[in-house]
């Protein structure tokens, strides 16, 4: 049956989105909202300026325009305390992407650190805080986090002592990141091949897209700081192995989405774990609860 789509967000990843469900014989029609000049007017896709904030509106939109899916691509809107996706499911509108509880997973780095601990899924040691504190007995690169969401960019790698307490201190104490700095995670620093290994989930199984990686750090030989990736390609030569990807499989999409369910929050949407393909194994760097920007683009291509 043709179907109208209602892709929410305007960057990249949702104009990817936009141009693939645009291919599927069941779809008519892909607004986007509020889309970018990309999505403004291209064969079945056009942007739409529906409201976003007001949930009861955008509802009422999707039933008067006959909206059959809603897509959501970025993270804030699944994260908010009205996340989108619960609004929209309670109204009758089949929405993709996840719930406001299965989205702390990105939300709060400290809940998705302690959710690994919980769960045995392998990741970096680490410790999360509230009040500032540093320690003068750390010795070692650090890496500090803000536990909160900060578009990709609430992470510094510091190579000495001095440099991780400085990032602490302007994560808490200057607010850099507003308040996803609130709380801050301290790991130890993971050396390797950084992938991004992402997969469909209803919150049972889990249906894994090609592994891809994307240029995280400025400048040449990664020397600067970390961005929120500025381009990426896939599959990535980095994951030929199909015995590595069944053990990311088991040993991390499988073991979040099954843990999820276990503590009551159904995982459904898209999972994306960042890995650092280590020397001891991959290990979780973080998780988003949603298709990655700029991955979105080779993967769906
Ligand atoms: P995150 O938002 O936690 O994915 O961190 C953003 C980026 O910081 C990652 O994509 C990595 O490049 C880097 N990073 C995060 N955690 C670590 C770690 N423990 N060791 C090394 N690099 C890290
Ligand atoms: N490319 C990293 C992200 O989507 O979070």
């Amino acid at each position: 049956m043709a179907e109208r789509v209602l892709v929410v967000g305007g960057v990249g990843r949702e104009h990817a989105l936009a141009w693939k469900l645009a291919q599927s014989p069941q779809v008519q029609q892909v607004l986007v909202a509020p889309g970018n000049a990309g999505t403004a007017s291209c064969g079945k896709i056009s942007n739409s300026e529906v409201s976003l904030s007001n949930h009861s509106i955008l509802a009422q939109f999707c039933k008067d325009h006959h909206v059959g899916l809603v897509v959501v691509g970025p993270e804030v809107p699944l994260a908010a305390d009205e996340c989108i996706v619960d609004d929209l499911t309670a109204a009758g509108v089949p929405c993709f992407g996840s719930s406001a509880k299965a989205a702390q997973l990105e939300a709060s780095k400290s809940f998705s650190k302690a959710f690994m601990e919980r769960h045995g899924i392998p990741t970096a040691r680490y410790a999360s805080f509230r009040p500032a504190a540093t320690s003068s007995t750390v010795d070692k690169a650090l890496v500090v986090k803000a536990s909160g969401l900060a578009a990709g960019k609430g992470v510094i790698v510091a190579r000495d002592q001095d440099e991780a307490c400085r990032a602490v201190m302007d994560i808490m104490k200057d607010r850099a990141f507003g308040s996803a700095g609130e709380e801050v995670v301290v790991e130890e620093l993971l050396e390797g091949e950084e992938v991004s290994c992402l997969c469909f989930s209803d919150g049972h199984s889990v249906a894994p897209m090609p592994p891809a990686q994307d240029h995280k750090r400025l400048q040449d030989g990664d020397q600067g700081p970390n961005t929120g990736g500025m381009g990426a390609y896939c599959p990535t030569p980095q994951l030929p192995d199909q015995e590595l990807l069944q053990q990311i499989r088991e040993s991390v999409l499988h073991k979040t989405v099954d843990g999820m369910r276990e503590e009551g929050t159904s995982y459904g949407g898209v999972l994306y774990a960042g890995l650092m393909l280590t020397n001891q194994g991959p290990k979780v760097l973080d998780f988003n609860c949603r298709f990655g920007d700029p991955e979105c683009q080779p993967t769906s291509s």
